[in-house]
C-alpha cells in the first residue's frame, strides 16, 4: 500500500476523476473525505466504492468557494480522521460559449469554483497541516488547459492558467513547512465534464485527432498519477505540473 494510515480529502469527488482518485486512495490505505455539492446522497457512490476498496471515508457536502464550508470541510475531516495528510482540489466546472457573448455570471461562477475554491481549501488544509508539523501534500487537478488555449472555453483556461502560478507560488511558500504543492494536468479524460463530446461522434473524432495516442484517458490512469504524488515517495518533487494527456500538448497537427 501506498497511502497507509494517511487522510486525504478529494473536492469534487462525488463522479469524474474525483471519484477514482477516491477509490484508489482509499485501495492504499488512506481514509478519504469525499466533497461534493449538491443533493445528499450525490457522493452514495463515492461511498460505496471506498468500502468495496476496503477503506473508509466519510461524504461532506461543501461548496469549495464558500469560506465557511470550506473550514467545516476541514474541520469534519479531522474529526472523523485525526488529522489531513492530503488536500486534492478537483472540483472544477467548465461552461464553453463564445467569448464575444460569454455571461459575467458563468465567468464569475467558474472562478468561484475552479480558483477561489483551491485557494480557499488550499489556505484551510495548510494551516491544518502547519499546526499538525509533519508536511503534508496538496495537489491541484489543472488541465491541459492551464497551457494551451481552446476557444469558446476563456474563462475555464483562465482559471487553470491561474491554477499554474497558484500552485508554483504555494509550492515555494509552504516548502519550509515540508508541504508540497503540484499540479496534474489531465487532457482528455472520459468523464461527466465531456459529456456533450462523448455523446457527438463528430466532436469527438475532432478531440480524438488531437491526441497522439488517439484515445481517452481513464480517471483511474490519473488516479495512479495522483496516488504517486500524495505519497511518501514523492517527497522532493514539488511546484510542478504533471500532464497526462495521451501527448496532446505535443502534438504538431498536419507536420
Ligand atoms: C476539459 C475537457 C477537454 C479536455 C481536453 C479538459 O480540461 O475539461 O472538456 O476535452 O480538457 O481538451
Amino acid at each position: 500500500m501506498k497511502l497507509p494510515g494517511k487522510v486525504a480529502i478529494i473536492t469534487g469527488a462525488a463522479t469524474g476523476i474525483g471519484q477514482a482518485l477516491a477509490t484508489a486512495f482509499a485501495g492504499e490505505g488512506a481514509a478519504v473525505a469525499v466533497d461534493y455539492v449538491g443533493p445528499s446522497g450525490a457522493s452514495d457512490q463515492t461511498l460505496k466504492q471506498i468500502k468495496a476498496a476496503g477503506g473508509r471515508g466519510i461524504a461532506v457536502a461543501a461548496d469549495v468557494s464558500n469560506p465557511s464550508q470550506v473550514a467545516a470541510l476541514i474541520d469534519e475531516t479531522v474529526r472523523a480522521f485525526g488529522r489531513l495528510d492530503v488536500l486534492v482540489n478537483n472540483a472544477g466546472i467548465e461552461f464553453k460559449h463564445p467569448f464575444l457573448e460569454f455571461p459575467l455570471e458563468q465567468f464569475q461562477k467558474i472562478v468561484a469554483v475552479n480558483l477561489q475554491g483551491p485557494f480557499l481549501c488550499a489556505q484551510a488544509a495548510a494551516r491544518q497541516m502547519v499546526q499538525q508539523g509533519a508536511g503534508g501534500r496538496i495537489i491541484n487537478i489543472s488541465s491541459v488547459h492551464e497551457d494551451l488555449p481552446m476557444p469558446t472555453n476563456a474563462p475555464y483556461c483562465a482559471t487553470k492558467g491561474a491554477l499554474r502560478m497558484l500552485m508554483r507560488t504555494l509550492a515555494v511558500e509552504l516548502a519550509p513547512h515540508k508541504i508540497t504543492v503540484n499540479n496534474i494536468g489531465p487532457g482528455a479524460i472520459y468523464t461527466p465534464i465531456d459529456a456533450d463530446v462523448e455523446a457527438n461522434p463528430a466532436m469527438e473524432a475532432a478531440l480524438m485527432a488531437e491526441i497522439p495516442l488517439g484515445r481517452w484517458g481513464h480517471p483511474r490512469e490519473v488516479a495512479n498519477l495522483a496516488v504517486f504524488l500524495a505519497s511518501d515517495e514523492a517527497g522532493y518533487i514539488t511546484g510542478s505540473t504533471y500532464f497526462i494527456d495521451g501527448g496532446m500538448l505535443r502534438q504538431s497537427g498536419s507536420l
